[in-house]
């Protein structure tokens, strides 16, 4: 069969990639290799910048978000022992909506199924051919059965491990890497959230971070070894660990559960560089990882899509191909902003094995400056909800 783009991956960056495409009458087929349930059983990102919230309007998915997404105007600091606030809305006019990835994938399936849009599951051995080239084509086993789709163009969308960054050759491809000695353990639990805002805090014992996905479900996160297992962590030696990493009156009216899901994640910052081979396109964490403080993580998988969803309309609405000839270098331009702000973001919070008592004071005057300074404050807050696209 023939289609005029190939979406490798059915996670957030495919989805909302297909859907804005199908929209402009673009036709694409997504290829995912598990099943929806599986996709939708992972819970990850739960903030949501407003230039995603606008691709999502503009994808026509964006009702129940409007609905049940809670708009958040700042976020807290907690460290020291003391707290402060940071007003988002005062400083650059613009929220952050909390609503979870989960919920942004699911909203995407249910309208590209009601859109009768194709999306294959359980697909294997994919692999990208003549991509370097006017003609290219993909394979797939799907049940045992081999398949082939010609297309104009591949969108890379599948993820970290997936196989279209690797098919780019390695001649080409430069790849940028920092792994961080510490992984982040999260739960998830039927309670109400400690706060009206997410609080994040650095504290001797390590990072915790308070946040959550609605009034009766919360989301909180300690850092913790990379040795750990989620096995080794009972959901009561988590709430004891959480409570000493949080200012007492927090601890204090900390509403625990049993946990619904339990997973540590390690922390990882990565670009390869181009994010665009011939006819094959990268987005999302197929092409950068962010270490997760700051939710950068699906709030710039969305900043690829809107630069190739526009580099695509312009190339089939007006034959012009400037759009996709500069994908790579407007989205890597975007990119390495959150990439820097993700790793600073992570200094400013971790504690590190190796973090000398002067490393330490420097991490103290870099929350005092930010507590005290306007101007550090705005620029914090205009990463925090997004820089423009
Ligand atoms: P993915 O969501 O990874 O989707 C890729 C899809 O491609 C998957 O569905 C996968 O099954 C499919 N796939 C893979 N290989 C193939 C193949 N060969 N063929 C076909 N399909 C394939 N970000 C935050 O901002 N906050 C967080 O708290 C947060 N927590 C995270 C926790 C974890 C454990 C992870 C891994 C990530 C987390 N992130 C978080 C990052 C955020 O979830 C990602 O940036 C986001 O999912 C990127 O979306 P994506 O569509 O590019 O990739
Ligand atoms: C969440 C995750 C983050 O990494 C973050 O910075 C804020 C919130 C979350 O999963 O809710």
């Amino acid at each position: 069969m023939r289609t005029q783009v190939v979406i490798i991956g059915g996670g957030p960056s495919g989805l909302l990639l297909g859907q804005l495409l199908h929209r402009r009458g673009i036709e694409a087929v997504v290829l995912e290799r598990k099943t929806r349930d599986y996709v939708l059983g992972r819970i990850r990102a739960g903030v949501l910048e407003t230039g995603l919230v606008r691709l999502m309007e503009e994808a026509g998915v964006a009702e129940r978000l409007h609905r049940e997404g809670h708009v958040h105007d700042g976020t807290r600091i907690a460290a020291g022992g003391e707290m402060f606030h940071l007003d988002f809305k005062a400083l650059t006019g613009t929220p952050v909506i909390v609503y979870g990835q989960t919920e942004v994938t699911r909203d995407l399936y249910d309208a590209r199924e009601a859109a009768g849009a194709r999306t294959e599951f359980e697909v294997d051995h994919v692999a990208i051919h003549d991509a370097d080239s006017d003609r290219p084509h993909v394979t797939y086993t799907q049940q045992g059965k081999d398949h082939r789709i010609d297309c104009d163009f591949v969108a890379g969308c599948d993820g970290f491990h997936g196989v279209s960054r690797q098919t780019i050759p390695l001649s080409v491809r430069r790849e940028y890497e920092k792994t961080y000695p510490f992984g982040w353990l999260g739960i998830l639990s039927r309670t109400p959230p400690v706060d009206d805002e997410l609080i994040y805090a650095n504290s001797e014992r390590g990072f915790a971070l308070c946040s959550m996905r609605n009034a009766n479900l919360s989301r909180y996160y300690i850092q913790c070894a990379l040795s750990d297992h989620p096995e080794d962590w009972t959901d009561a030696a988590f709430w004891g660990e959480l409570r000493r990493r949080i200012p007492r009156e927090v601890a204090e009216r900390l509403v625990t559960g049993p946990s619904i899901e339990k997973s540590i994640a390690p922390l990882r910052s990565f670009v390869t560089e181009p994010m665009r081979w011939g006819r094959l396109f990268l987005l999302g964490d197929a092409a950068h990882i962010v270490p997760p403080t700051g939710a950068k993580g699906l709030n710039t998988a969305a900043s690829d899509v809107h630069y190739l969803y526009h580099g695509l309309c312009q190339f089939y609405e007006d034959s012009d191909p400037e759009g996709i000839d500069r994908y790579s270098e407007r989205a890597l331009l975007r990119v390495w902003k959150a990439e820097r702000f993700s790793w600073w973001f992570s200094g400013l919070l971790h504690r590190y094995p190796d973090q000398s008592p002067f490393d330490l004071k420097m991490q103290q005057a870099d929350i005092a400056f930010l507590r005290d300074n306007e101007s550090q404050q705005r620029a914090f807050a205009e990463n925090y909800v997004g820089l423009p696209y």
